[in-house]
């Protein structure tokens, strides 16, 4: 096998709703590489503690969100129509629900228990193991693949990611505002931040990509300049 064909890990860190998902996706397809949302993975786990309740209103009982790490099973399956994966909890299509407010509200405290990071970035170290994955997140070039050959470090305005997160969100007919959307950016930002375990933060290694004022477009042409310099 070439150089060129040889197959890398991609990592791509950053805050919440700066295009983290559309821009791994992009480059998942131009390499043919599998791409990874982690970000749904914590929302899987989120939605099934709120539906088993472990979570009351705002009040997540850690102990009884650990209790369900046992049954709760996590799979993908590559729906061609959005040309990514759609994710399931326990043989049910999730990928709807965990978009929602109601999810998005609470996951930061969820992804904040030590147990729950064990077991995803585990399953996460597994889906990548063979490499060819693009891996979206905030801990992959820190914590789950410290040894990518591409880290990418994300960021944006939080104005106009909480911008892009209200018209996603309306265009599907939920009924938000912005403001309690750019509450929501923010608070998440500041928890990521500063929770004790795997906090957001870019790795040494990682080259930094501020898409505030970037079309997808031009995100690519700074992608493919990036991965020459790696392959
Ligand atoms: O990327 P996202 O907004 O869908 O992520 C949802 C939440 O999950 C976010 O608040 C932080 C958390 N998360 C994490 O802690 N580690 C990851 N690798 C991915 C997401």
């Amino acid at each position: 096998m070439s150089d060129t064909k040889k197959k890398i890990v991609i990592a791509v860190d950053g805050f919440s709703s700066c295009g983290k998902s559309t821009f791994a996706k992009a480059i998942a397809a131009r390499l043919g590489y599998i791409f990874i949302d982690t970000g749904a993975m914590y929302r899987a786990v989120t939605l099934f503690a709120i539906d088993e309740g472990a979570i009351c209103g705002d009040r997540v009982d850690e102990g009884a969100v650990v209790a369900l790490l046992d049954k709760i099973s996590i799979t993908f399956r590559f729906n061609p129509e959005r040309g990514a994966s759609d994710i399931y909890v326990n043989g049910n299509l999730a990928e709807g629900r965990i978009r929602g407010i109601e999810v998005s509200d609470r996951v930061s405290a969820v992804s904040a228990i030590p147990e729950v990071r064990h077991k995803l970035v585990a399953m996460q170290q597994e889906m990548g193991r063979e490499r060819g994955v693009v891996m979206d997140g905030r801990d992959i070039g820190t914590v789950v693949f410290p040894d990518a050959e591409l880290k990418i470090y994300m960021t944006a305005d939080p104005r106009v990611r909480a911008q892009r997160r209200y018209d996603e969100l309306t265009a599907k007919g939920d009924h938000v505002t912005l403001e309690e959307i750019e509450r929501n950016v923010r608070e998440r930002d500041h928890a990521d931040m500063t929770r004790a375990i795997s906090p957001l933060r870019r790795a040494e290694d990682a080259v930094e990509l501020d898409n505030s004022h970037m079309t997808v477009a031009e995100q690519m042409e700074w992608f493919e300049r990036e991965f020459a310099k790696r392959v």
